[in-house]
C-alpha cells in the first residue's frame, strides 16, 4: 500500500524537466500553472511547498501567486491524498436521491470525516459538489471517474474492493487508476486510455434523442442575442435557422464567385 505520509524526498530531476515542458505548450507560460500543479500532485501526492516554489520559479511568478491558485481550486490538495480519492456528491439532487445517506455510511464504514484519509492510506473521502451527472444521481467519483446510481450498499462494496486491491471499473467502463496516475493525465501526459468507456451514458443522451426524433436543432451561431425569430415552436425556430444558414452560405458563395 502506498505510504501517503511522505513525499518521497522531493521532486526528481525528471519531474522538474516535465514541469518546465508544460508552459511551452501555451502562448502565455503561466497558463501552464494548473497542469503543473497536477503534475506536482502526481509526483508528491499533494501540492507541497517545494512544488509551489518550483512552479513559481519556472513561471517567474511569486510563490504567493501559485499558492493563491492552489488554494482556490478544490482539486488541489494541501494534505496527502490516499491511493483513491472517493468523492460523494451531496449537492441537492444527489443528496435527496441518497447522496447524504451514502456519505454518512462511508464516514462510518471508513472511520474518517470529510476530507480525511483512512489509516492505511487507501481512501480519501470527500463530499463534492455537483458533477453535472444529476441524471445518474446519486453519483460518486473515484479519482474523477464516475460511479453512477450508487447506494450505501454499493458504495461500501466499492471502497472495500479498492482497499483490497481488486480491479474496479467505473460504471461507465474505465478501469480505476490510482489518484497519482490520474493526476499525471490531468497534467497533460496521456495514458492512452482515453477511449475506455463511452463519452456520455444513455440517460444523458435522452434529450438529444428526443430532439432528433422531432427534428429540433440548436439555433444558428449567427443568431446569438436578438435572433429576430418569429417562430412559435422549436421546430419552426429550427427551420428558420436552417433557412438563415442556407441564405448566408448562398451569399458567401456569391461573394466568392463575384
Ligand atoms: S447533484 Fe450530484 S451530479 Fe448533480
Amino acid at each position: 500500500m502506498t505510504d501517503v505520509s511522505t513525499t518521497q524526498g522531493g521532486l526528481s530531476e525528471s519531474a522538474y524537466a516535465e514541469l518546465r515542458r508544460i508552459p511551452t505548450r501555451y502562448p502565455e507560460p503561466r497558463s501552464g500553472l494548473l497542469p503543473m500543479l497536477h503534475l506536482v500532485q502526481s509526483e508528491q501526492g499533494r501540492v507541497t511547498p517545494e512544488g509551489i516554489e518550483a512552479c513559481a520559479d519556472i513561471l517567474g511568478i511569486t510563490a504567493a501567486e501559485v499558492s493563491g491558485v492552489a488554494t482556490f481550486y478544490t482539486m488541489y490538495k494541501r494534505r496527502p491524498v490516499g491511493v483513491y480519492h472517493v468523492g460523494v456528491c451531496t449537492n441537492t439532487l444527489c443528496a435527496v436521491m441518497g447522496g447524504d445517506a451514502i456519505f454518512e455510511r462511508l464516514k462510518e464504514h471508513l472511520d474518517v470525516g470529510n476530507d480525511e484519509t483512512t489509516a492505511d492510506g487507501a481512501i480519501t473521502l470527500e463530499h463534492v459538489e455537483c458533477n453535472a451527472a444529476c441524471d445518474y444521481a446519486p453519483v460518486m467519483m473515484v479519482n474523477w471517474e464516475f460511479m453512477d446510481n450508487m447506494t450505501p450498499q454499493s458504495a461500501t462494496q466499492l471502497v472495500d474492493d479498492l482497499r483490497d486491491g481488486r480491479q474496479v471499473r467505473s460504471t461507465r467502463g474505465p478501469v480505476i487508476a490510482t489518484w497519482r496516475e490520474v493526476e499525471r493525465v490531468l497534467a497533460g501526459f496521456p495514458d492512452d486510455r482515453v477511449d475506455e468507456g463511452p463519452g456520455a451514458g444513455p440517460a444523458s443522451l435522452v434529450g438529444l434523442g428526443i430532439a432528433r426524433d422531432r427534428g429540433w436543432s440548436a439555433p444558428s451561431a449567427d443568431a446569438s442575442g436578438d435572433t429576430g425569430s418569429t417562430a412559435d415552436t422549436p421546430t419552426e425556430a429550427a427551420e428558420q435557422a436552417d433557412t438563415s444558414r442556407a441564405e448566408t452560405e448562398t451569399k458567401q458563395q456569391e461573394g466568392h464567385d463575384g
